[in-house]
């Protein structure tokens, strides 16, 4: 039987959070119904932030209430407190994500505490979370490099990884979120990870900054990972680590696992037509490979 990996489009979320030009509700859902035609199974739609520190995430919860219901895809909203579990559980919603950080620096600029501070708030947001059947998935930022810190130990990855996985979270995402890493460095954190715990908890969500995701992506495969976070035209970045570029594209993403034979449940010829209608919306060409390459080619 194939093999099969498991993609997170974090586009609507991670992608859009960090853009300048205003993009309207319509546009962000008409985003997130072409993913789910496109046969995106894990879909991240926003984030139950505060809309003065993340204004394009605003009314992410309503977002989510306007979502179709009758495909098979899950999706989930980011809630780093109660306050936002709560707007998620309001409408429904059945997996949400925690995000922390291996840079004290980092947890300080993107969620105003310290480390433990978040795990603390985390607790709270678990239980709550348990007590209403909500998947919670965890978010570790900074496991290479951070903008604050510089380089960041793999082991203190490895420490936060194993504080999430404890307290419940069923996956962890590990977050390179500037983009520096080489896979050298991230074998490293996932040789410090994997002494921890299986791969089959942990994914790799790798930003673009100086075209290593892909390379990254493909030296956690040979590690065993087989869940990965993407965006759509390689859109995002962090308003929190200026200079990082978007994640790795949903459509490098897809060429490499499709062509390597791995099962990715994704329609080709949907993915397509997402991506260029979100490159249109944005006004701007799209970054990722197989996107030009298609498009030359069809
Ligand atoms: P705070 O100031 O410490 O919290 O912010 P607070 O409790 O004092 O509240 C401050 C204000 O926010 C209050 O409003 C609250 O009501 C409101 P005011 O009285 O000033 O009008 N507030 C909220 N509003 C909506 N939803 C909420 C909520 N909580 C409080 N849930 C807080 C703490 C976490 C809210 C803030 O720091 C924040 O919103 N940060 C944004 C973090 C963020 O979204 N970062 C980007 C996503 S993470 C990322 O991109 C990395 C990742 O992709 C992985 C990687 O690449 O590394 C995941
Ligand atoms: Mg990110």
């Amino acid at each position: 039987m194939t093999e099969q990996v498991k993609i997170v489009e974090v586009g609507p979320r991670d992608g859009l959070q960090n853009e300048k030009q205003p993009i309207s509700f319509e546009q962000r859902k008409d985003f997130i119904v072409d993913l789910i035609h496109a046969g995106l199974k894990h879909i991240e739609v926003g984030s139950c932030v505060s809309a003065k520190w993340v204004p394009q995430m605003a009314r992410s919860d309503e977002l989510y209430a306007t979502l179709p219901t009758d495909h098979g895809a899950q999706l989930s909203l980011l809630t780093p407190n109660l306050r936002g579990l709560e707007s998620a559980l309001a409408v429904g919603c059945k997996e949400v994500a925690v995000f922390t950080a291996a840079s004290e620096s980092f947890t300080q600029k993107n969620i105003n505490c310290s480390i433990d501070e978040s795990l603390e708030k985390f607790a709270d947001v678990m239980a709550l979370a348990k007590a209403n059947d909500v998947k919670v998935r965890g978010y570790v930022s900074c496991i290479v490099d951070c903008p604050y810190e510089g380089a960041i130990a793999p082991k203190q990855v490895a420490k936060v990884v194993t504080q999430l996985f404890d307290m419940g979270c069923y996956e962890i995402s590990l977050g390179e979120t500037i983009g520096t890493a080489t896979p050298d460095r991230v074998k490293q954190v996932w040789d410090a990870c994997l002494s921890e715990m299986e791969a089959k908890y942990l994914a790799g969500h790798f930003h673009d900054t100086y075209g290593m995701a892909i390379a990254n992506v493909y030296q956690s495969l040979q590690q065993g990972i087989r869940i990965f976070d993407s965006s759509l035209a390689g859109l995002g970045g962090c308003p929190y680590a200026k200079g990082a570029a978007g994640n790795v594209a949903t459509e490098d993403l897809y060429y490499l696992l499709s062509r390597m034979g791995f099962d990715t449940g994704i329609d080709e010829h949907a993915l397509m037509l997402a991506s260029q209608r979100i490159s249109q919306v944005l006004q701007r060409a799209n970054p990722a490979h197989f996107a030009k390459a298609y498009a030359g080619c069809n």
